[in-house]
């Protein structure tokens, strides 16, 4: 009985924030994929594997435990017991999260707990594949877009060194779950719209 909005979208399109406004306003739990694929990434870190080498990469899943929870209707990861917090957001992690994520072994465990959710109530979900693959009969689906030159100058403006295109290219070269448009789900290009806006459309997509 409980409901899956699915919100999907390139690096820095403004669906994090999108997402976080209205799970709030519904009173959903936000539930942000990227982090669990970043959790993995920063676990490479610190246990010395190589985020290319896939074997080891998957061997390392068995080792470390990853698990989700909810903290104030927002999603949290624990990587062995220890949230990373801000650690998830650096360099070192923004360049190898895109290739941890392309194992399709890193995506079958996240997916699994990412439906999970499901179970403790009702979710506002964003990622990459959550109408395509996560969710893909939930009837409230949607894809927010924005200009590469708005995407890199979003980045920009939050003082982080993350060229969001490059990483997007990457991800659409995997061949699990690249980025695409799931099937049923309504696109919102937020180049020219404040974040008001964008939720109002998105509540629009909701009542429909
Ligand atoms: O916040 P931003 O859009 O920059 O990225 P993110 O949502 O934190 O996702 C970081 C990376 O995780 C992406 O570049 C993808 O490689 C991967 N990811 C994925 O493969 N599938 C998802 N559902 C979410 C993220």
């Amino acid at each position: 009985s409980h409901i899956a909005v699915a919100i999907d979208g390139p690096a820095a399109s403004g669906k994090s924030t999108v997402a976080k406004t209205l799970a709030k306003r519904l009173g959903l739990i936000m539930v942000n994929t990227g982090a669990m694929y970043r959790a993995v990434a920063w676990a490479t870190i610190q246990h010395g594997v190589d985020p290319s080498d896939s074997a080891a990469v998957v061997a390392m899943l068995d080792e470390v435990e990853f698990s989700c929870g909810v903290s104030n209707n927002l999603s949290t990861v624990l990587v062995d017991g220890v949230d990373p917090g801000d650690a998830l957001r650096q360099d070192a992690v923004n360049s190898r999260v895109s290739k941890v994520a392309a194992i399709p072994e890193v995506r079958s465990l996240l997916v699994e707990m990412q439906r999970d959710y499901l179970k403790l109530g009702s979710v506002v979900m964003e990622g990459r594949d959550i109408g395509s693959v996560v969710f893909p009969n939930t009837p409230f689906k949607m894809y927010i877009d924005a200009s590469e030159e708005v995407r890199r100058k979003r980045r920009a403006a939050e003082g982080i060194i993350d060229d969001p295109t490059a990483r997007d290219k990457e991800d659409s070269k995997r061949k699990s779950s690249p980025l695409v448009v799931a099937e049923g789900a309504v696109k919102i290009d937020s180049s020219e719209l404040g974040i008001e806006e964008v939720v109002d459309a998105a509540l629009e997509v909701l009542r429909e």
